[in-house]
């Protein structure tokens, strides 16, 4: 294992090395707690841990919207974490999905919740560096990211893959966090990283410089910075208890991430309303 999937494993996967239970079994355990069957559930049940980005199912049809993507489209899901957005592309876009994460935790947590929710025949999950894809040339129509490249230090080595994996014409979705203009230091941790180190977040300049000499032409970019905040404010005052919670005690991110994840989202909240992040979304299309 290199340095850099060790780092990813101990950041994703923090409570597991404390405890000694692996992530899958953990959420299985509260699932049960909550009354769910785990070989059995719903997309809805599962929405507090599989959509680890901004803007929770909403975003991920933003963008798939942006795309425009077919049906029977062959999408493969870049840092697809627990797979969320890999599953709302089958069941509700028609896509055959292959995701891909260098976090073997959540690639374990992402093939159980596609068995546990049915839509195991049209996604399926491995574990590898998305700058050494051990995929063929030429096999996706989309490649889709969300929120994973601010945790790669080597862009241009991912970009080069996704080149070689796209059919000609193919496209690149991305829903990315990227520098905003306060060049104060950003308050830590944060979902993706404890450390400033571990951050390899770009601007949103340097962001398509690397995507044009990568060899990928943009089609539709917007910033939704505004949209994300609004999200992240929301979920920080349930998260903080301000608001009553409704329904069951569903699994949230809490249980990925540990005690940390409040900080994290409130830390995030504050770092886009400073502009020290901003959030992005767009379309590009392989020459
Ligand atoms: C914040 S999570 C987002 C997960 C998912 N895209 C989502 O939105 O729910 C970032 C993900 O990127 C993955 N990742 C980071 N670096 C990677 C790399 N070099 N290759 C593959 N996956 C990577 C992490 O393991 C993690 O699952």
């Amino acid at each position: 294992m290199t340095d850099h999937a060790r780092h990813l494993d101990t950041h994703y996967d923090a409570p597991a090395e404390r405890d000694g239970q692996s992530l899958a079994a953990r959420l299985q355990e509260a699932f049960r707690e909550a009354g769910c069957d785990p070989d059995r559930l719903t997309l809805d049940e599962i929405a507090g841990i599989d959509q680890l980005h901004l803007g929770g199912r909403r975003a991920s049809r933003s963008l798939a919207t942006l795309g425009s993507f077919a049906s029977g489209s062959r999408v493969l899901d870049v840092g697809c974490g627990t797979g969320g957005a890999s599953r709302l592309l089958a069941a509700e876009f028609g896509a055959e999905v292959t995701g891909l994460d260098i976090t073997a935790a959540f690639v374990e947590v992402a093939s159980w919740l596609s068995r546990a929710t049915g839509l195991d025949d049209r996604t399926h999950f491995l574990c590898a560096d998305a700058s050494h894809a051990p995929l063929a040339d030429g096999t996706f129509d989309v490649v889709w990211c969300q929120h994973a490249l601010m945790n790669m230090p080597d862009i241009a080595a991912v970009l080069a893959e996704w080149h070689r994996l796209l059919v000609p014409g193919g496209t690149v979705l991305l829903h990315e966090v990227v520098a905003g203009d306060d060049p104060s230091p950003l308050r830590l941790p944060v979902p993706w990283a404890r450390r400033v180190e571990t951050s390899h977040l770009r601007s949103r300049h340097a962001l398509e410089v690397l995507l044009a000499e990568g060899g990928f032409a943009p089609v539709a970019v917007q910033d939704v910075t505004e949209v994300a905040l609004a999200w992240r404010r929301k979920h920080s005052r349930r998260e903080g208890g301000d608001v009553a919670p409704t329904g069951p005690a569903l699994p949230g991110p809490g249980l990925i991430f540990g005690e940390a994840f409040a900080e994290m989202g409130r830390n995030l909240r504050d770092n886009l309303s400073a502009d020290r992040v901003r959030i992005l979304e767009g379309v590009w299309r392989r020459a």
